[in-house]
């Protein structure tokens, strides 16, 4: 279910970050030849689905292919808050606060994941490491209140499992840097699949 709350985004130039018109283009005629073309949200989530954020130069695309403005399609990605406008981090954490969650204390994990992160919700870290977002059910209430990391979904999250998995994330980079001084090769960790 989307989340329906209004928010305000600066959607500025320079949020391309490398995403080419050609990208944009092979997305679009995947997506545009099946149902998802019907509908702006579907659309936009496909979108976001692809890139993990609305380049800029996808929702013109969007706006094209619907026929309808710019304006009418940037209206539709501003009104609900899972759309996100800048690329997210390398670990992109969604928070879920749908009812179920938010029963369980999803904000109290939200908030633990701002103040450990210094990071607003919506944000990303100066490193590009973690980027902060809050969602509507992911499907998963029974384990509520759930945080999913990457494509890892977390549930009965605490404000002690956020430090576990930082910590986690903390020993896996650290692991890689002295992998990367000693000049050893080989799969680094995959922290997000080492939560649980
Ligand atoms: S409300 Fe959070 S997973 Fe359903």
């Amino acid at each position: 279910m989307l989340d329906r709350t209004p928010r305000v985004v600066i959607i500025g130039a320079g949020l391309q970050m490398g995403i080419e018109e050609k990208d944009i283009r092979d997305w679009a005629a995947g997506c545009f030849y099946g149902a998802a073309g019907a509908n702006c949200v579907q659309a936009l989530l496909a979108l976001q689905d692809r890139f993990g954020y609305l380049p800029k130069i996808g929702m013109h695309e969007v706006a094209r292919r619907l026929g309808i403005t710019r304006a009418a399609v940037y209206g539709v990605a501003t009104f609900y808050n899972q759309f996100r406008f800048t690329p997210p981090g390398r670990h992109a954490i969604k928070v879920c606060t749908g009812t179920a969650c938010h029963i369980k204390q999803a904000t109290k994990v939200l908030e633990h994941w701002e103040r450990r992160l210094d990071l607003k919700t919506g944000g990303v870290t100066g490193d590009r490491e973690y980027s902060l977002d809050r969602v509507a059910c992911v499907g998963c209430c029974v384990m509520a209140p759930v945080t999913v990391i990457g494509e890892v979904v977390i549930g009965e999250m605490s404000p002690t499992k956020v430090d576990g998995i930082l910590l986690r994330h903390r020993l896996a980079r650290e692991k890689e840097r002295s992998q990367a001084g000693t000049g050893e090769g080989g799969a680094t960790e995959n922290a997000e699949g080492a939560e649980e």
